[in-house]
């Protein structure tokens, strides 16, 4: 008999309901939240807001796309944390009140452990390819930045981190700098496909062992911006792409030499991205070259499960519901990740 799974994602700015058959992804349904980008950022309070407007609806054009009724469920599962807080208690209340007025299992998940789970999202027409176990996984989002050696469905271990900004973060500050919108990393992207990577330099931090910072990069980028700026007032409309394109060379750099070394260290060549900025296209471009140049077998999620889903937190449901890892109706949310 099949099993069905409500996943449920609301940690930041997107929510989202996704319907899985076992591990058969049924349907992905994602709202984003625009009222943000007028402010440079993500506004916690809007965020809570939007969420308690979206949920229901997404929740219900899932189960239509999927052609289920509620009562098929078997269980639900939903981002505890890391996450903000306003917005993960819409999803947690949610979830719970599902839980008890269908009377099913409720199951928490981690939203970093779904970035990674999101490699073993199946479609019925696609072939699989799911990593094999050790892999490393390098997960860049917005608010996190590690390598981890995944052992098993819920086994990691971490072997390197940001000390200070997550790549996303350094993606979204230099389009900041650049008076590109909110969320940028995505504007850095596509901007900087069209540009000279070797244009313009900035220093690459010197961090020992396989964790990571950005905070410097990004100071360098702000003094070098605002230098050229005093010189050249359109210096960024007139640089815009090989601007973009340097800067995200130099982020996506600093993250295949830690992989490199990482890989080196602990002998595995099974190689995974997950998060936001897996979803970057140069990201992608110098991981697959990793399969040539360092005899990597690399694993990139579809473009749909990179940024925030609740497809992701399905399969990580799915995974729970087999080894029969249930919650109690008493849990809250937490802001920060739980090692
Ligand atoms: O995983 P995610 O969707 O949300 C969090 O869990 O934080 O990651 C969001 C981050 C943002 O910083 C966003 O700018 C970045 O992922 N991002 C990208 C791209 N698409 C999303 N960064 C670079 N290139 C992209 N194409
Ligand atoms: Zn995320």
């Amino acid at each position: 008999m099949s099993v069905y799974i409500l996943g449920i994602e609301s940690s930041c700015d997107d929510t989202s309901a996704a319907i899985i058959e076992d591990d058969k992804l049924l349907a992905n349904v994602i709202a984003n939240q625009d009222i943000h980008s007028n402010y440079g950022g993500v506004v916690p309070e809007y965020a809570s807001r939007a969420h308690q407007q979206n949920i229901i609806p997404v929740i219900e054009h899932a189960l239509k796309i999927a052609n289920i009724s509620k009562k098929s469920i078997n269980a639900i599962a939903f981002t505890r944390g890391p996450g903000l807080l306003g917005s993960l208690l819409v999803g947690t209340s949610f979830a719970k009140a599902f839980a008890m007025g269908m009377n099913i299992p409720l199951i928490e998940v981690d939203h970093i452990q779904a970035h990674v789970l999101a490699h073993f999202i199946k479609k019925n027409e696609e072939k699989d390819n799911c990593p094999e176990f050790p892999f490393l996984c390098l997960v860049v989002s917005g608010g996190h930045t590690m390598i981890m050696i995944v052992k098993d469905y819920f086994e990691f271990e971490i072997i390197g981190e940001t000390i200070d900004d997550a790549a996303g973060e350094a993606f979204d500050k230099a389009a900041k700098i650049m008076n590109l919108p909110y969320p940028g990393g995505v504007l850095v992207d596509k901007y900087g496909q069209l540009g000279n990577s070797q244009k313009f330099k900035f220093p690459v931090p010197k961090i020992k062992g396989l964790d990571f910072s950005f905070s410097g990069l990004k100071t360098s980028f702000l003094y070098f911006i605002r230098d050229q700026i005093k010189v050249n007032p359109d210096f960024i409309p007139e640089n815009l792409n090989d601007i973009c394109a340097s800067i995200q060379f130099s982020i996506v750099d600093i993250l295949i030499n830690k992989l490199f070394d990482a890989s080196n260290k602990t002998g595995i060549k099974n190689i995974a991205i997950s998060g936001g900025v897996s979803a970057n296209s140069y990201l992608r471009s110098r991981l697959k070259d990793g399969e040539n140049k360092f005899g990597w077998k690399v694993f990139i999620p579809k473009l749909e499960y990179s940024t925030d889903n609740a497809a992701m937190v399905a399969i990580a449901g799915f995974f729970k519901y087999k080894q029969g890892k249930f919650s109690e109706q008493n849990i809250s949310p937490y802001t920060r990740y739980n090692k």
